[in-house]
């Protein structure tokens, strides 16, 4: 104490103080002031973001303010899954018009669906693109995937094939198969029905019978495995490689062993 009083009268107290103030005051200003401040900014940069997507790459066929036009449906409360099945499946932007529109290379990034996403549900909300405990199949039971296909064989493979193999549709169209899809793009497939697929509301298929469904589908699509050495997972042609090399070569060698040591060689 004794020595800041009596400095109190040097020339450099007062910038000094008042450097003092100014740092106190931001320093407690950023931990007072919400948080919110900077989530906002980033949203409404996000926002911005997706506009301008939107203008250059989707507005030609949905119009400027997702009305639509005589290219493209009103975009106007399709909702979050919608767009992230859409854009993340390389599906939109449509690049000509086909029979069917078709799964593609996606054109953006993960962010940038989600820019598009939040910049079309300014519109209107709609089905919101779900959490991955909603598609995740992860702790299912035996039995809950069981159900799945039986739920899977009754609504979907009449268009996919019994498996998700797909299928062929009348004109030119088709059920593609789901050997490749991704869980959270079956899940909102089903809640958003894109083109000649029909939706499934909550009603019809309930959250859990969607994971149910999303099981059965991963469980059909993973390998087979036999237990045993792989080979390569080849197929027959490895597999008789082996067959001939161990084989037929163990059989050589005990047979020269045989000799050797046998009555005869004695
Ligand atoms: C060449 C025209 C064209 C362009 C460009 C285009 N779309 Fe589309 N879009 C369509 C058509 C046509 C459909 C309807 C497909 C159907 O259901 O048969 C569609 C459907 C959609 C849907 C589904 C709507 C629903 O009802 O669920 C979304 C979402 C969508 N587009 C988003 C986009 C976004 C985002 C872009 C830009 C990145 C884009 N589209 C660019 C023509 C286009
Ligand atoms: C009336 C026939 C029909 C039925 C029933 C049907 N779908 Fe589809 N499904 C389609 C068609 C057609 C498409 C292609 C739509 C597109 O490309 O936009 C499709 C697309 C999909 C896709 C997108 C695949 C990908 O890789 O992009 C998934 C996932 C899917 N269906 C899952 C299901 C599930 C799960 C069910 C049952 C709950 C089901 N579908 C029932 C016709 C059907």
């Amino acid at each position: 104490m004794n020595f800041l009083s009596k400095r109190r009268r040097h020339a450099a107290a007062r910038p000094l103080l008042l450097l003092l103030a100014l740092l106190v005051v931001g320093v407690g200003y950023s931990v007072v002031s919400p948080q919110q401040t900077s989530a906002d900014t980033d949203m409404s940069q996000q926002v911005e973001e997706g506009k301008a997507l939107f203008n250059v790459s989707c507005s030609s066929c949905h119009g400027l303010n997702g009305e639509g036009t005589t290219q493209g449906p009103s975009l106007i409360g399709v909702g979050t899954a919608s767009v992230n099945f859409q854009v993340a499946t390389g599906r939109m932007p449509a690049a000509r018009p086909e029979a069917q529109i078709p799964a593609r290379t996606p054109l953006y990034s993960a962010e940038q669906v989600n820019a598009l996403a939040a910049y079309i549900s300014t519109w209107g909300a709609g089905v919101e693109s779900p959490k991955e405990s909603q598609y995740s199949p992860e702790g299912l039971s035996a039995e809950e995937i069981a159900r799945g296909g039986a739920l899977f064989r009754a609504n979907c493979s009449a268009c996919h094939g019994i498996v998700g193999g797909g299928g062929a549709l009348p004109g030119g169209k088709y059920a593609p198969s789901l050997l490749e899809t991704a869980n959270i793009h079956v899940w909102e497939a089903m809640r958003t029905g894109p083109q000649q697929m029909p939706v499934f509301s909550k009603d019809v298929i309930s959250d859990d019978d969607a994971r149910e469904i999303i099981g059965y589908l991963n469980e059909a699509h993973s390998q087979p495995t036999f237990g045993g050495l792989g080979m390569g997972e080849n197929g027959p042609v490895s597999e008789g490689f082996w067959v001939f090399i161990f084989g037929i070569g163990g059989l050589a060698l005990i047979a020269t062993w045989i000799a050797k040591k046998g009555a005869r060689a004695r």
